[in-house]
């Protein structure tokens, strides 16, 4: 066997507000899962960690929404996730919390150990402030318009539609989540990791030294934040839900969840130290170790970037050797979202499909968003499941026992001369093997399940073209080396299945009574299961999904979208007072064309237009920058209510104004003609 090599693998650390979906299992729990249990398949010392995340704002918008403490809120969800993960064989060797004193502890001194080697800037600034909750709004308290793509629901810390990483400061139109309140800005201290200063190591160490390992949409993102270049980043909050900054003078004030969180991977690996009797530090520190982050694509800054310089501020510990970050899974083409109840929750999952894990294990695999977003389909499932896992696996591992007991009363036959074509079945098994174990390595978990399908699909498909069970009467050497070949590549897919498909692999291992066998013995080539091995009766591995199991799932999303649908049509504006005709009459509506447009200075939304009247020029101060820039308005048709009385805005006078809609989340769309008309056309 080779050497041992060690390996600290992580799994992004869940929040814990909320139960779990099928979007985090394909995007992280279950490629990482993959990869730790074939490293120790190998044989390589690695430790496999994980832990709930139970700081940060969405827990305490939770608890606010549900009345609970954050603690309970923590407690609730840290159960029910990690349930879900054991459900569904995701075989951590640790599964921590953050809200433990251990990990607290662990954040607080590489906190003051980085403060003591004056590795942050202090720094007083002024804040959104939410004047009805008397509290600072800290990242996600506050919602608004994403500046880079235009998404509204972006929160202070992170747009969720683009990826970027926002600032409370920089969201067009803020609200107080809490309250709803506008915000307003006030004074207060915090201290920020100078990234800056970090820029150049990162450059070289990321974009040269993994330019070639490093998956390209990861290489892609951490180019573009050093493009853009490094800022300064604030590490504390005004928040009381959290490790408390153990500084002097920072009262009320907690680490930034994004501080704290990834230092509970090594909280975690402490833990785990502990109960087994081990030494956490070399999975740490010792430079021979690798560090594998397993994250989804909104977390590629932080495990590339930000904790790589708190590690390096720090000194000590080693760097992640690669993070393979997976894009995100849709769900029946839309977004996966727990507000909208638009998901698969693992845990019910498991209700509707008692004992079914594999097969979600196989869809979320087989259609892993690897490189792009991918879509789980319901109807993707069902025919996965039936022609894949049942057609495909399960019919070839069936076949297999039921004539080795219908020939051979449940032993494995002696062979007599093999032929060339049971020599090159035995052979693909250990060039199977040698190709999965490539493509795991290099993080193709798709590609590595489907070539593990395929020595299933080659097993069938010599079968097929040998025919036993027409050759038994007439030529009983040649079955023997069928079915002797056959059993072996059924062993070699209960050893190889161990990695993808857990509760599957262990049924073929206690059915085919294998002795411990590794990977290694399966690439290696060769007996893996001697001629007079006993095994057991077959039981079915899958059972086919009928369309009516399948249509009870997709009514139960339709009526989630049902219902948010119902919920948003209920956002709308009530209907204002009825006027008459005649009063309606009084306006004086006309079609102008935007010649100029120009922020006003030092205002936020003021928009300075020239309009082409069709009787000269006016000018209209309009509420509308933080929709539009001024390229964006020029030539464009507008309406016009010509006759307002004109008025002074900012020292402009201001002739009539233009008409916008707004929609329920008061976002502005310019409203006007559906082809050219002219300028001064009326509108009625
Ligand atoms: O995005 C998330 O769900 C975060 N809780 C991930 C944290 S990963 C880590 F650094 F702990
Ligand atoms: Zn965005």
């Amino acid at each position: 066997m080779s050497k041992k090599q060690r390996y600290t693998i992580t799994a992004a650390l869940p929040y814990t507000n909320g139960p779990v979906h099928i979007g985090h299992l394909a995007g992280v729990y279950i490629p990482a899962d993959i990869y730790a249990r074939y490293r120790k398949a190998k044989g390589d010392d690695a430790v496999f960690i994980c832990g709930s995340d139970e700081h940060g704002v969405p827990i305490t918008i939770r608890a606010k929404k549900e009345g609970k403490s954050p603690q309970e809120i923590v407690d609730k969800y840290h159960a029910l996730i990690k349930k879900s993960f054991e459900d569904f064989g995701i075989a951590f060797d640790n599964y921590s919390r953050t809200s433990l004193p251990l990990h607290h502890k662990t954040a607080s001194d590489f906190f003051r150990t980085l403060y003591e080697k004056g590795e942050f800037i202090e720094k007083e600034s002024e804040q959104l402030y939410d004047p009805e909750a008397h509290q600072f709004l800290a990242d996600r308290f506050v919602k608004g318009t994403c500046p880079k793509c235009g998404y509204e629901e972006a929160y202070g810390d992170q747009c969720e539609r683009c990826g970027t990483s926002l600032s409370p400061l920089e969201l067009i139109n803020p609200v107080s989540a809490l309250t709803g309140a506008k915000p307003v800005l006030r004074k207060t201290k915090h201290w920020y990791l100078p990234l800056d200063k970090h820029a150049g190591w990162l450059r070289k160490w990321i974009l040269e030294g993994h330019r070639h390992d490093w998956k390209p949409n990861v290489l892609g993102q951490v180019k573009s934040w050093l493009d853009d270049g490094l800022r300064p980043r604030a590490v504390t909050r005004d928040l009381d839900w959290g490790v408390p900054v153990p500084v002097e003078g920072a009262e009320g004030k907690v680490l930034y969840v994004w501080f704290d969180a990834p230092i509970g991977y090594i909280s975690s690996t402490k833990e785990w130290a502990e109960k087994t009797g081990k030494d956490w530090e070399p999975y740490w520190k010792d430079p021979n170790t690798k560090l594998i982050h397993f994250i989804g694509k909104d977390n590629i800054v932080f495990h590339t970037i930000i904790f790589p310089a708190m590690l390096h501020a720090h000194g000590g510990y080693i760097l992640p050797d690669n993070v393979p970050a997976n894009e995100f899974l849709n769900l029946e083409g839309d977004k996966i979202s727990t507000s909208r109840n638009w998901a698969v929750w693992l845990h019910e999952y498991l209700e509707d499909f008692p004992g079914q894990q594999d097969v979600l294990r196989y869809v979320l695999t087989a259609n892993a968003p690897e490189t792009k977003d991918n879509d789980f389909t319901w109807k993707d499932f069902q025919a996965r499941n039936n022609n894949e896992l049942v057609g495909n696996l399960g019919n070839f591992i069936n076949r297999v026992g039921v004539l080795t007991h219908k020939y051979y009363d449940g032993l494995v036959p002696e062979p007599a001369s093999l032929s060339d074509s049971d020599r090159e079945m035995l052979k693909k098994i250990s060039e199977s093997a040698k190709q999965i174990a490539d493509l795991i390595e290099k993080f193709r978990f798709r590609d590595a399940l489907a070539e593990y399908m395929n020595l299933s699909r080659a097993g069938n498909k010599y079968l097929a073209d040998n025919e036993p069970w027409k050759k038994i009467k007439t030529d009983p050497e040649t079955v023997r080396n069928i079915m002797y070949t056959a059993n072996q590549i059924v062993a070699a897919l209960g050893v190889l299945g161990q990695v993808f498909l857990p509760f599957t692999a262990e049924k073929i291992l206690q059915m085919w009574h294998l002795p411990t066998l590794s990977w290694e013995d399966v690439e290696k080539g060769g007996e893996l299961l001697p001629p007079g091995h006993q095994i057991d009766k077959p039981q079915l591995l899958f059972t086919k999904i009928e369309d009516d199991v399948i249509q009870r799932q997709i009514d139960k999303l339709m009526k989630a979208r049902k219902s948010n649908e119902t919920a948003s049509a209920g956002n709308t504006k009530p209907i204002k007072p009825g006027i008459s005709f005649q009063d309606f009459q009084k306006n004086d509506i006309r079609v102008a064309t935007v010649k100029e447009a120009e922020r006003v200075p030092k205002t936020d939304k003021l928009m300075k237009l020239s309009l082409d009247t069709g009787n000269g020029e006016v000018t209209v101060v309009s509420g509308i920058a933080q929709y539009f820039k001024p390229e964006d308005l020029i030539g464009k048709q507008v309406l016009w209510l010509a006759n307002l009385q004109p008025r002074k805005i900012r020292g402009i006078r201001s002739q009539g104004m233009i008409l916008m809609a707004e929609d329920a989340d008061g976002k502005l769309v310019l409203l006007g003609p559906e082809k050219s008309v002219k300028p001064g056309s009326s509108v009625s």
